[in-house]
């Protein structure tokens, strides 16, 4: 059996997921994907860090370089976050011709076109399954599961830490500050806390479904984004009195006669007994209308360290079967042709 050796950049909540995950599941894995799979080296800043998870001295480095130039190395996961370092790795891992799996969603909002042409010309490829929506599986859904449809509505709650927060102040009453802490102590806060709070993160994560779903990148500018920072406790119990809740709802809507792709983000009032309303705490829900399918909702945890792993694991797999030939899944030449037409139509 061939070996397969993944390197991590980045060693926090979900760089020691993956490590955990992948060394406690590594016989199962390996008999399913036809491959030994090694884990080299993970890359921290601060090597003195205490852990809940803790390689060996020498599998874990401060040099994120050394992984992405490293000839053994075939699969790298880009899990330090941030878009100025994550982009320099990312393209510098592709461009050594390395497989890249990332949880980043900040860096493919902004720089995803720029990446995938670096992975098509480099002929390898990036996955990105972590990158919305946790572990719910949305990214090979859209590609692969609903791939017969067009969609001319998707919507839903993208942000774990932000349904975890409102879906505490409207059961305990209490405030947003108040839970915020429990949110960072469950890993599930972003490194900067108002991605979470000022609805960024959530709109980074429906840019990338705007792209999948219709192949356009739409940018932040052009949408509306406001996040959960201006909700009280007052206003959710109010909402509670009219048999509504709030969620903080991204929604993109494809226009097929006017050809116009729109995407907001903000919180909205829905109507209690909504599937969408009752998906609370640090779960995701996403409703998907194709035009094939009609309506598919997805539901599952939308971040954290377990569900996190799960998906780019998920991507892991993905990784390895390309490396062993299988035809990749995603990223090809004809997804982007696809992709190029129907952005031609917007
Ligand atoms: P953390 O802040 O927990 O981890 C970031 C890691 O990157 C840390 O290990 C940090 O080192 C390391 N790092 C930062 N800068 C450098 C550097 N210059 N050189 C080497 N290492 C560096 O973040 P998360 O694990 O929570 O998130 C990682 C990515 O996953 C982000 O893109 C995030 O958006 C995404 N994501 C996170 C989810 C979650 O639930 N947490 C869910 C889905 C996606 P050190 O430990 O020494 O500080
Ligand atoms: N901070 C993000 C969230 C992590 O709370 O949804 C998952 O992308």
């Amino acid at each position: 059996k061939r070996t397969i050796r993944i390197g991590l950049l980045g060693f926090g909540t979900v760089g020691q997921g993956v490590w955990k995950h992948l060394q406690a599941d590594q016989t199962a894995l390996e008999y399913r994907l036809g491959a030994k799979l090694e884990l080299v080296r993970a890359a921290a800043r601060d090597l003195t860090k205490s852990r809940a998870v803790q390689p060996r001295p020498d599998q874990l480095t401060d040099d994120p370089f050394s992984i992405v130039d490293d000839p053994n190395i075939d699969i790298v996961c880009e899990l330090i976050g941030g878009t100025t370092l994550a982009r320099e790795l990312t393209l510098r891992a592709l461009k050594n011709g390395k497989t890249v799996v990332t949880a980043n969603k900040a860096l493919i909002s902004e720089f995803g076109e720029e990446i995938f042409a670096v992975a098509r010309e480099s002929n390898t490829h990036y996955f990105f399954e972590a990158s919305v929506a946790g572990g719910i599986p949305i990214i090979k859904t859209l590609r692969e599961g609903l791939v017969a449809n067009r969609f001319p509505q998707i919507y839903g709650i993208l942000n774990g830490t932000s349904n975890y927060i409102l879906t505490r102040m409207e059961r305990e009453g209490l405030s947003f500050e108040d839970t915020l802490n429990d949110a960072r102590a469950l890993g599930y806060v972003e490194a900067d806390e108002s991605l979470d709070l000022d609805g960024w993160d959530a709109a980074h994560k429906a840019v990338i479904l705007a792209y999948l779903a219709h192949g356009k990148w739409v940018k932040l500018d052009d949408m509306v984004v406001e996040g959960i920072r201006d909700i009280t406790t007052g206003d959710i119990a109010y909402a509670k009195e009219l048999g509504y809740k709030i969620k903080l709802l991204a929604v993109i809507r494809r226009d097929f006669t006017q050809n116009t792709v729109s995407v907001r983000l903000h919180p909205a009032l829905i109507a209690k007994q909504e599937l969408i309303a009752q998906v609370d705490e640090v779960f995701n829900g996403i409703s998907l209308t194709g035009d094939v399918v009609g309506t598919t909702i997805l539901v599952g945890r939308g971040a954290g360290q377990d569900a996190t792993a799960s998906a780019v694991i998920s991507d892991i797999a993905d990784a390895v079967a390309a490396l062993l030939g299988a035809p990749p899944p995603i990223i090809s030449e004809e997804d982007v042709d696809i992709y190029r037409a129907l952005a031609d139509e917007v």
